[in-house]
């Protein structure tokens, strides 16, 4: 046979297959085997080729990031279907609302699953992370991956955030117009700011088209962008291999092709996320309140939950520190996380260490009972402006506080690395362990323990 004759041989199916191989001619002659080669391919741009053996057992934490994926793939396949059904203005929004309940099939629980896979979302992300911090999988050569992962965090917030003002009622247009109001101290350009994402002086229809356009194409291009090179990271960097505490790094592990042995258990994984996440639209509806009133505040008017533990930072501290400084340095000192380090030891081994785990409980306890006393403290006996009446807010309610902050942490690393004897990635193993707890604790407090007037009540 010509070259020419070998090329234009085969089904239209068999070159349409070829091509997606670049061209190479494909081995198996039915188009079964064809089809399973080209996914093969598929899986093996995102996937080794082997893997170690102790990764694909089913654990508590397995699978997180590839969850995240599943959520993401949800919310642009659901949120496709909304945007047929929805207008962007304060006309139409919050009828549009209703209207999936009523006129649009499965409109509701198409709803349903965008709100659940969002919100579930920045938890699985959150997640991820804690297995990465806690498995020592963020040192070297995955460091920058890491920093990848935070602003996927960042943004899988903002992507939430967003898209909380598309309904438009009014836990939309208060809990925006209270995040959008943490804006305002950024020193500087703060106003202008707010103003320029608001589109005018407050939450209004202007407001609405900017959020729909972030939320629609600005945030998700961002995170396909950012996603797409942290999965490529991920691929090249190795994944890490969990070991036990004590099993060297030298230690060999048996490797196992990914096909079948991984891939298969991650779609049994991936379908079973899936039907635990449409079960739960099934039963229960994303919350809907009355129509956005600009002119009746509710009390009190909360952000959005993931917010909160800021939004409680500001009953305690200048709103410069609470909203600005705090989240700021928090971030960065995340994002630096692992370039404390530079040795791979631990990696793959939860907590590090038996020391480590030790540890982590450490700062876990001393982040709750820390933060709960020094909330209480503050709403009943400590009131730093009156108490230090001859220095303007900014030094009494933000230098000082947040100076002593800051020393307490300091006096937390000192006795960590001091008669604690612990290893610098135990140590900041504890210290994350620390402040996330603290954050979490002023998130609980925030959502569940303030009343009218932001006081602190009983829940029930
Ligand atoms: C939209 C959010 C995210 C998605 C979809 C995502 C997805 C993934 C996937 C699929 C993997 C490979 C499998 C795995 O280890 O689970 C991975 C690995 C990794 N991710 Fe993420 N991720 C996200 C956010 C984050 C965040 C917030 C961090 C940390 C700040 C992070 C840091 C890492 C690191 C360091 C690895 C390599 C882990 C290892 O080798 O064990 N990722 N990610």
């Amino acid at each position: 046979m010509s070259d020419n004759q070998e090329a234009n041989s085969g089904g239209l199916f068999k070159r349409f297959a070829e091509s997606m191989n670049r061209g190479a001619p494909m081995n198996p002659s039915d188009d079964r085997g064809r089809m399973k080669q080209v996914m093969d391919n598929l899986v093996l741009h995102l996937h080794p080729a082997k893997v170690a053996k102790p990764s694909i057992k089913f654990t508590y934490t397995w699978g997180l990031g590839g969850l995240a994926l599943l959520l993401l793939v949800i919310l642009v396949i659901t949120g496709v279907m909304l945007m047929f059904v929805y207008t962007p203005d304060p006309e139409h929004a919050y009828q549009d609302m209703l209207n999936l309940k009523t006129d649009v099939w499965f409109g509701q629980f198409m709803r349903n699953l965008h709100h659940w896979s969002g919100n579930a979302l920045v938890v699985v992300t959150l997640l991820h992370l804690l297995r990465v911090m806690y498995t020592g999988a963020l040192s070297r050569p995955r460091e920058f991956n890491w920093i990848l992962g935070v602003s996927l965090l960042v943004l899988v917030v903002v992507a939430n955030f967003t898209g909380y003002l598309l309904p438009w009622d009014q836990l939309a247009y208060w809990a925006v117009t209270v995040g959008v109001s943490l804006l305002q101290y950024v020193p500087l350009v703060g106003d202008e700011l707010a103003y320029f994402i608001l589109g005018g002086p407050e939450v209004g229809a202007a407001t609405l088209t900017n959020f729909y356009g972030l939320h629609l194409a600005i945030v998700p291009l961002l995170i396909m962008g950012i996603l797409s090179f942290h999965l490529f990271r991920a691929r090249k960097d190795g994944f890490s291999i969990p070991r036990k505490i004590g099993e060297a790094q030298s230690e060999r592990v048996e490797r196992i092709t990914t096909i079948p042995h991984l891939v298969s258990r991650e779609f049994i994984f991936a379908l079973a996320a899936t039907a635990v996440l449409v079960v739960w639209a099934i039963l229960i509806d994303a919350p809907l309140e009355e129509a956005a009133d600009p002119n009746h505040s509710p009390n009190p008017a909360k952000a959005a939950w993931y917010f909160m533990g800021i939004q409680e930072l500001l009953l305690h501290f200048h709103p410069i520190f609470a909203a600005i400084i705090m989240p700021a340095v928090g971030l960065t000192m995340l994002a630096l996380l692992p370039y404390m380090e530079h040795t791979k030891d631990g990696e793959g081994v939860w907590f590090h260490s038996k020391h480590g785990r030790r540890l982590a409980v450490l700062g876990l306890i001393t982040g709750f009972v820390g933060t709960t006393l020094l909330v209480i403290a503050d709403e009943y006996y400590i009131n730093l402006p009156e108490q230090l009446p001859s220095l303007p807010t900014i030094i009494s309610n933000g230098w000082v506080p947040f100076a002593w902050t800051m020393a307490g942490l300091w006096l937390y690393w000192e006795l960590l690395r001091g008669p604690l004897k612990a290893a610098i990635s135990e140590a900041r193993q504890s210290m994350f362990t620390l402040i996330l707890t603290g954050f979490v604790v002023l998130t609980i407090i925030g959502v569940f323990f303030r009343g009218e007037g932001m006081a602190l009540d009983w829940p029930w």
